[in-house]
């Protein structure tokens, strides 16, 4: 019988998503500036607590209430700064044609994750990039879920086996840290997975455009 010979992997239309993390390193001290920030904010900001109970988001968020949270404490805009510079590297690593702008970031909101809280499927259309950091994690607070972004268009592709190469899977998750600064491009599918542990999550989402 004649040996049929193995070809080799053609891996083609990569999904680079970009994490750093700040815990430890000359960025804690900020981290634990926005980390009180955030908690006088969502003490603080009736119309966020209000915003919040009327989309029935379990926790707090600035989203709807908060435009530019850098005029409130200079802690987010050092963040800001910070979040742009990251970007830049990030954007240099995927090879993108950036002619000649950098990323800006355009809004950023607080998110306060109660337990049994979560956020299902979604993206950030109009942005170019995303991304998430994390100020307080506790145990089972919830990871960060990325999605296959050819979902739609699997039809009767077979299902990946259940210890696929992370890579190759359908989902993946992120287990964010203190410190975590997780970055995607804008149309990348995400989910919030449920917070089951007993404390909150805190974390600032963000957006970026050209
Ligand atoms: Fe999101």
């Amino acid at each position: 019988m004649t040996q049929t010979p193995a070809g080799s992997v053609l891996q083609v239309f990569v999904t680079e998503t970009y994490r750093i993390d700040l815990a430890d390193t000359s960025a804690d001290p900020l981290l634990t500036r926005l980390t009180a920030a955030c908690h006088r904010v969502a003490a603080e900001d009736k119309a966020g607590q209000a915003w919040s109970k009327a989309k029935t988001y379990q926790g707090y968020t600035s989203y709807g209430s908060i435009l530019d949270l850098t005029v409130i404490d200079p802690a987010f805009g050092e963040l800001k700064a910070l979040i742009e510079t990251q970007s830049l590297i990030y954007a240099r690593l995927l090879e993108l044609d950036l002619q000649g702008k950098v990323p800006k970031l355009y809004n950023m909101w607080i998110n306060v994750l109660d337990p049994g809280g979560g956020h299902t499927g979604h993206n950030h259309p109009l942005n170019a990039f995303s991304g998430t950091i994390y100020l307080e994690t506790p145990p089972g607070s919830g990871d960060l879920d990325l999605e296959d972004p050819r979902q739609p268009l699997l039809m009767h592709a077979p299902p990946r086996q259940a210890k696929a190469e992370p890579f190759r899977r359908t989902f993946i998750s992120v287990t964010p840290q203190r410190g975590t600064l997780v970055l995607w491009e804008s149309w990348l599918r995400h989910q919030v997975g449920i917070n089951t542990g007993n404390g909150k999550r805190l974390s600032i989402s963000f957006n970026l455009d050209m």
